[in-house]
């Protein structure tokens, strides 16, 4: 029987460290249920003492997410264990993940402290973690950058106080494969009881290296990869979950290793990021992009539809692209959605599914075909949404070669309609000129993104725009087969988030909450 590699998924944790990934409570709550789904082994769910924000969210998920170990991330000092603790006890399964940095180059720049200190600080830390929670990880930041001897003894000292697992992280982006193996296997040889300990990696890829890097850790005996889905994650982003999954597949027969996901769940998840997060997929990306499984030579076509395997190492349906044909259309009573959304994971409250359903009618009278996509992004508009302050009712747009592109815009304020009109240098110019007269905001436009979820010319647009305001940044996103309409719907959401985070979300300055 091969041997099991864990998959611990940091999404939520450092994915959410990319720029601009920023989650609200319940969509971590539903990716974290995702991920429950996809079958990973451990969900690093935030870092608690990060913001209050990261502590509810965290506690939440420990509360309602089962089947996954549930991890929450710590500095070495008392109050960021405790207040971890506090937030992932509500597990089944909880997992406290202590961290110091072991590199000179942070002791002496970051922490200001000596290696002697460091230590003390880690038996600390991971002593008081212990007394907590049974499982506990430990972690050396910039762990590749680090004296390999300083290495060997601050995880003689982890381990000594009750460590369970022993992650190695190339936090840069740094390492080599060959290096990261002889820096493991160094490690393997000079502190013989982390045999007995899980030992892990988790790498990032500033040089494009982090899955070959996490594959080399394996090579050399990592038995968990700290992984995000798509890649996200803290700068240039983490090893790929979906990368390092398929290859452990694919590649079966040579690595005999296995891991407990469940492969055709990796596209939906993956789709569910994207649009969580508003960062898009890039279309070449290796498993989950749009040309991933696209074959455009002529050659290779023929090649194809003759024999799959002649150009194709793994195929769509295993991963889960392809499963996804019509589903459903404006026939289709509430029976046949409840099954979709049954197969697709969700279990909706009634008063929830009603308004799906409802919204559901309206756009299958719009688009013939509805896709798997299609519900997954009506989910996140109409169930996860925040409340809202300004809700589209009509807009009306008159664009083209030879007149000035001017919107007229018709809005809910609470409960009052309001409607006015404006010009622009396009279409998009001139609905938002309107939109920002009419709700009096400040907010600057950062980005503008948009893209077609679906294929086919009736595809649903996705626009997702990120504001800012002082010193908040939010993504709204907007989805309508019409992409002006889309464009509105994205302004007005990331106006909507402003608002509510005006009053429920204290802003926390990004140093504060990143590593
Ligand atoms: O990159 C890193 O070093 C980290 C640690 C906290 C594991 O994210
Ligand atoms: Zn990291």
């Amino acid at each position: 029987m091969s041997e099991k590699v864990l998959i611990f998924d940091t999404t939520l944790r450092d994915g959410e460290q990319s720029p601009g990934a920023s989650m609200n409570q319940e969509e971590k709550l539903r990716l974290a249920h995702k991920l429950a789904q996809l079958g990973v082994d451990i969900i690093e769910v935030g870092f608690p003492a990060a913001s209050p924000g990261d502590f509810e969210a965290v506690s939440l998920i420990a509360q309602e997410v089962e089947g996954p170990i549930i991890c929450g991330l710590a500095r070495t000092g008392a109050e960021d264990i405790e207040r971890c603790w506090e937030a992932i006890k509500h597990s089944a399964k909880p997992r406290i993940h202590v961290f110091i940095a072991t590199s000179d180059i942070h002791l002496e720049h970051k922490l200001g402290m000596t290696r002697e200190e460091v230590i003390a600080e880690i038996t600390s830390g991971v002593g008081l973690a212990k007394s907590l929670c049974d499982d506990v990880e430990f972690s050396t930041e910039d762990g590749t950058r680090t004296d390999p001897d300083f290495l060997v003894e601050a995880v003689r000292t982890a381990l000594a106080a009750g460590a369970t697992t022993i992650n190695i992280p190339d936090t840069v982006g740094y390492t080599l494969p060959h290096e990261y193996i002889e820096r493991l296997t160094y490690l393997k040889e000079q502190v013989p009881e982390v045999n007995d300990a899980v030992l892990s990696v988790h790498c990032h890829d500033d040089l494009g290296l982090a899955v070959a890097n996490s594959l080399a850790g394996i090579t050399a005996g990592a038995r968990q990869v700290e992984v995000c889905l798509n890649g996200i994650g803290e700068r240039a982003g983490n090893a790929s979950l979906e990368e390092i999954v398929m290859v452990l597949a694919t590649r079966q027969a040579e690595l005999g290793l296995e891991t407990n996901i469940k492969r055709s769940e990796l596209y939906p998840a993956s789709r569910l990021v994207s649009m969580i997060t508003g960062i898009v997929v890039q279309p070449n990306k290796a498993i989950v992009g749009a040309n991933a499984f696209a074959h455009e030579a002529g050659i290779h076509v023929a090649g194809v539809l003759k024999q799959p395997l002649t150009y194709e190492i793994m195929t769509p349906e295993e991963v889960g692209l392809g499963t996804n044909s019509l589903v459903l259309g404006k026939h289709s009573g509430r029976a046949a959605l409840g099954a979709r959304l049954d197969e697709m994971g969700y279990k909706l409250k009634d008063a929830d599914f009603q308004r799906l359903f409802e919204a559901f009618k309206v756009l299958a009278d719009k688009k013939k075909e509805i896709f798997t996509e299609d519900l997954e992004a009506l989910i996140a508009d109409e169930i996860l949404r925040i409340p809202l302050r300004w809700r589209l009712d009509y807009m009306n747009i008159v664009s083209g070669t030879v007149t000035v592109p001017t919107a007229t815009v018709r809005l809910f304020d609470c409960e009052e309609i309001k409607q006015d009109f404006g010009s622009g240098a396009g279409p998009v110019d001139a609905v938002y000129n309107t939109i920002q007269k009419m709700t009096g905001t400040d907010a600057k436009l950062l980005r503008f993104t948009i893209s077609a979820i679906t294929g086919g010319m009736d595809a649903q647009g996705e626009v997702t725009v990120r504001l800012g305001e002082g010193d908040r940044v939010v993504l709204g996103k907007g989805l309508d087969p019409d992409i002006l309409v889309a464009a509105a719907k994205a302004y007005l959401n990331g106006l909507n988030r402003l608002e509510y985070m005006k009053t429920h979300a204290p802003v926390v300055a990004k140093e504060e909450r990143t590593l």
